[in-house]
């Protein structure tokens, strides 16, 4: 048993003794290891979900075939569940969920559902809701204990609110576009019929716990407020407000607001931050494996408590292992397939599989990647509970660090030193040419052949199917 606080003084012993003799040659051989070398296994994802095959929890020499009942749909899009790769160990608290598992609440003219600590043990820094508005319907009035972030998905919306000083902001957003309301914040949203079917957004908010059964609606607020009272406050006769609902609405349809937000004002915008940000006409950041952009405070100025980076990976590419020094971090697949392994110190790692419409959480920390397993571009958002967006590069801090140093850990030579990257790359391309895999029918005759004679710790899945190449 080696403390990895040995294997470090190990190390460091090592390279200081070796020092006086080798300080000529860059490219000495490494010290000897003192326990065996990780696994050289690639442990690639055994299929996807468009594998023809039926999924079995067998990878190399482990694992068997499913003799009860299987939910074979579930299996396909969960193939490093079923079958983890073997860098998986311990007990890592689930990060996956899918809104396709969230209870649904349906209204005249619209739907919304979300996910909450309750859902994600993990979650307890930010929580979500997935909403959608038929044209012209309406979000009831209200506001609540926690700020609110935004993303549009499709559509437009015409949101605005009135701040604790009474100024006032109004403004429309589309595809792409951001809207941030701080705690506590009144505000109002509304489906514009810019397109016929309405819009669809993606709700942040900045604590795990929040609830949209909790949150502070107009009409059930003067549903619960004596009649006489509310004819005082207004100084009208109690028989206006005869036709309020006794209940709030939540979502209901309307006719859509007028196409122009200047018509639609009752005084113009005079806050002195806007509360809507353009994020649709920032060009991405070009990567070798694909776009990002960086939303934050220092450019979005209200969103003091969130930030966010809207990536793309181009197939066979990956977000590069990073980590995020103090974040949490929400993450939302918009297109495409992804797998993410999380580390959590102490050897404990565990490794899930992503479709569009579902969730990831990352507590502070801990090391992952985000590498595209589809055949198409992958699209998604990171978002964290910080006004200012960072990571931590794995590439740029080895690269950034004496390369003698980095040596001694990983025993790698020059020419791969040389390809750490300085500059930070978000996203890279693949590496090298990627396998190539048969579309198959039979993974268990393919793994039992490919495994008969080879142990558990080969590379002996390189040539496994995964469900795309050729047919
Ligand atoms: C991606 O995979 C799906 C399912 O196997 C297939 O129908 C589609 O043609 C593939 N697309 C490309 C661009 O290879
Ligand atoms: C939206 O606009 C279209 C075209 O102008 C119209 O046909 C439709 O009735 C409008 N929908 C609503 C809800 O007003
Ligand atoms: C706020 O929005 C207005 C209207 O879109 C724009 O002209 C202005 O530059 C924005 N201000 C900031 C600080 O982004
Ligand atoms: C964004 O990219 C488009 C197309 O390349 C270009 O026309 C436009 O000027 C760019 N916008 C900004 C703000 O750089
Ligand atoms: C990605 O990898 C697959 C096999 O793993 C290969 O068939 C395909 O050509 C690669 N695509 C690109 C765009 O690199």
């Amino acid at each position: 048993m080696y403390s990895w606080s040995l294997l470090l003084t190990l190390a460091i012993l090592s390279t200081a003794l070796a020092a006086p003799s080798s300080s000529e040659t860059s490219s000495a051989p490494a010290p000897s290891p003192t326990v065996p070398y990780a696994s050289d296994d690639p442990n690639y994802p055994l299929w996807n979900l468009d594998s023809d095959i039926t999924p079995e929890p067998i990878r190399g020499g482990s694992g068997a075939t499913i003799l009860g009942p299987q939910n074979r749909l579930l299996d396909l899009q969960n193939p490093d569940a079923l079958a983890p790769p073997t860098t998986d160990n311990g007990d890592v608290p689930n990060f996956k969920w899918p809104f396709s598992l969230s209870h649904n609440r349906l209204y005249t003219g619209g739907w919304a559902r979300g996910q909450n600590v309750k859902d994600v043990p993990c979650a307890t820094d930010i929580a979500a809701v997935n909403m959608r508005l038929e044209a012209g319907a309406i979000r009831e009035m209200h506001w609540h204990i926690d700020a609110e972030w935004a993303y549009m998905l499709a559509g437009y919306v015409r949101v605005s609110t009135v701040t604790p000083d009474g100024k006032v902001y109004l403004a429309d957003v589309g595809p792409g576009d951001l809207w941030y309301f701080p705690a506590g914040f009144p505000h109002n949203i509304q489906a514009k019929n810019t397109t016929e079917e309405g819009a669809e957004f993606l709700l942040i908010f900045d604590s795990g716990s929040f609830s949209e059964d909790s949150t502070f609606l107009l009409i059930d607020w003067l549903a619960h407020v004596p009649k006489e009272v509310i004819a005082k406050n207004f100084q009208v006769d109690t028989s206006a407000f005869d036709h309020i609902p006794s209940r709030g609405l939540f979502i209901f349809p309307s006719d859509p607001p007028p196409p122009n937000a200047i018509d639609d004002m009752v005084v113009p915008n005079d806050t002195p931050v806007n509360y809507t940000f353009p994020l649709s006409q920032v060009n991405g950041t070009k990567s070798a494996g694909g776009t990002y952009k960086v939303v934050d405070s220092t450019m979005f100025t209200a969103s003091t408590t969130i930030s966010a980076a809207e990536i793309t990976v181009e197939v066979n590419g990956t977000r590069e292992l990073h980590w995020h020094p103090t974040e949490p971090e929400w993450t939302y697949f918009i297109s495409g397939e992804a797998r993410i392994s999380v580390y959590a110190s102490s050897s404990n790692a565990r490794t899930s599989d992503f479709q569009a419409g579902d969730i990831a959480y990352i507590p502070p920390t801990f090391g992952h990647y985000v590498e595209n397993t589809g055949n198409t571009t992958l699209k998604f958002l990171e978002i964290f509970k910080s006004g200012l967006f960072r990571d931590v590069s794995l590439s740029q801090w080895l690269a950034l660090t004496p390369p003698e140093h980095v040596k001694a850990h990983l025993q790698v030579d020059d020419a791969t030193i040389a390809k750490f990257s300085r500059d930070k790359q978000v996203v890279v391309g693949p590496a090298q040419p990627a396998p190539t895999y048969a579309r198959s029918q039979s993974l268990k005759s393919q793994l039992h052949t490919e495994t008969d004679s080879l142990d558990a710790y080969s590379p002996h899945v390189r040539n496994l199917p995964r469900g795309f190449g050729e047919k």
